[in-house]
């Protein structure tokens, strides 16, 4: 039984449907990721799951019970929103006491917990300190802090570490993580940040106009994505029309614009002669000095360096292709030939 389940939910604002049919099931103590646009209704989900909005139909089960009529503070879950501020006129130890005491326990025990839960996020010595005097990140933590302090079950956070600088975020990230794994939470987490997606989480669901577009762990949806929308949006990728010219249960053989051929491994079979979408990732194209058994003769017209690695920029004909090399194996000639070879197994298509 999973331990979170949408059962066919819809949410609608007056004429606007902005979460469709949602069936989504999250396991006890698992990271689960949504990532999608802007618009595409992560945020609904949280709050119909935290009881701040209820569904227009459909049921939400926490543990097998129906969760429609409990307020919010008894549904056992945290929140961490961005929009969700810490109290500004209460002080920091008076803050993450609000949820205990919205929840009648004692002053000793409440004493107790917030003092554990501040000395945990390293800020024991802030407690009398006011929100404002705190930086970004000491008030993400409070916030942090405030959500778990009562034991919740289930933390929803909405973009959480969205206002923080890379390195305070890549802390918390980790602390994040860490919380989760130590008191194996069961986390529902939004971001706009793939990568952070891709490193926090067990699985992502990738939304698109209140739908699930694809849901998996982060190898999956970045291996094998099911579509263009889900390819484009998890990492970089070249996605490149395409004609069948053979297709069966051993692979299917593609020609790209320009007419040169693209093997794919087994996998769904098209009608010869279809229009595809096809998704190659640029790390997934091997360079070559000379040409080999089934390579492609592209001109090298753009190096660009990124550091660790080159993002080279192809084309051959019509075809436009973006390829990442590793720097250790040098840079090829600007204008010169670049014979490019891609395992059929790294090479997903879709319906056009
Ligand atoms: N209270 C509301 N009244 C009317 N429309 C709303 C309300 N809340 C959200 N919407 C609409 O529902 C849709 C989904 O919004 P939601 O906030 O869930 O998106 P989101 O995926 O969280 O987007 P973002 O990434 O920008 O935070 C949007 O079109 C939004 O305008
Ligand atoms: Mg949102």
């Amino acid at each position: 039984m999973p331990f979170i389940h949408f059962q066919d939910v819809s949410k609608s604002f007056g004429q606007t449907r902005v979460v469709e049919n949602l069936d989504l099931e999250v396991e006890k103590g698992e990271f689960l990721s949504l990532l999608g646009p802007s618009g595409s209704g992560k945020t609904t989900i949280l709050m119909m799951l935290a009881g701040f909005e209820n569904a227009s139909s459909g049921t939400i089960l926490m543990d097998g019970e129906r969760i429609e009529d409990l307020p919010p503070h008894r549904r056992g879950i945290g929140v961490v929103f961005q929009n969700y501020a810490l109290f500004p006129h209460m002080t920091i130890a008076e803050n993450v006491a609000f949820p205990l005491q919205m929840r009648g326990l004692g002053k000793a025990e409440i004493g107790e917990r917030v003092r554990q839960g501040l000395e945990r996020v390293r800020l024991g010595h802030l407690g009398d300190r006011r929100p404002d005097q705190l930086s970004g990140g000491q008030q993400q933590r409070v916030a942090l802090t405030r959500a778990l302090v009562f034991e919740p079950k289930v933390v929803l956070m909405d973009e959480p570490l969205g206002a923080l600088d890379k390195q305070l975020r890549e802390e918390m990230q980790l602390e994040i993580r860490e919380l989760h794994r130590r008191l194996g939470l069961t986390v529902v987490f939004v971001t706009h940040d793939q990568g952070e997606a891709l490193t926090m989480s067990n699985r992502i669901a990738i939304f698109d106009k209140g739908r699930i577009s694809q849901i998996g762990t982060a190898t999956a949806v970045y291996d094998h994505p099911e579509n263009a929308f889900v390819a484009q949006f998890i990492g970089e990728t070249n996605l490149l029309n395409a004609t069948v010219a053979a297709s069966d249960a051993a692979g299917t053989v593609l020609t790209l614009e320009g007419g040169p051929e693209l093997r794919a491994g087994p996998g769904p079979t098209f009608r010869q002669g279809s229009v595809v979408m096809t998704s190659v990732r640029p790390e997934r194209l091997h360079l070559h000095d000379d040409p080999r058994l089934g390579s492609i003769e592209t001109r090298v017209d753009d190096v660009v360096y990124q550091g660790d690695h080159l993002r080279l920029h192809l084309s051959r004909g019509p075809l436009r292709l973006i390829a990442r090399a590793e720097r250790r194996l040098g840079a090829p000639a600007l204008g010169g030939p670049a014979h490019v070879t891609v395992d059929p197994a790294d090479v997903a298509v879709f319906p056009a």
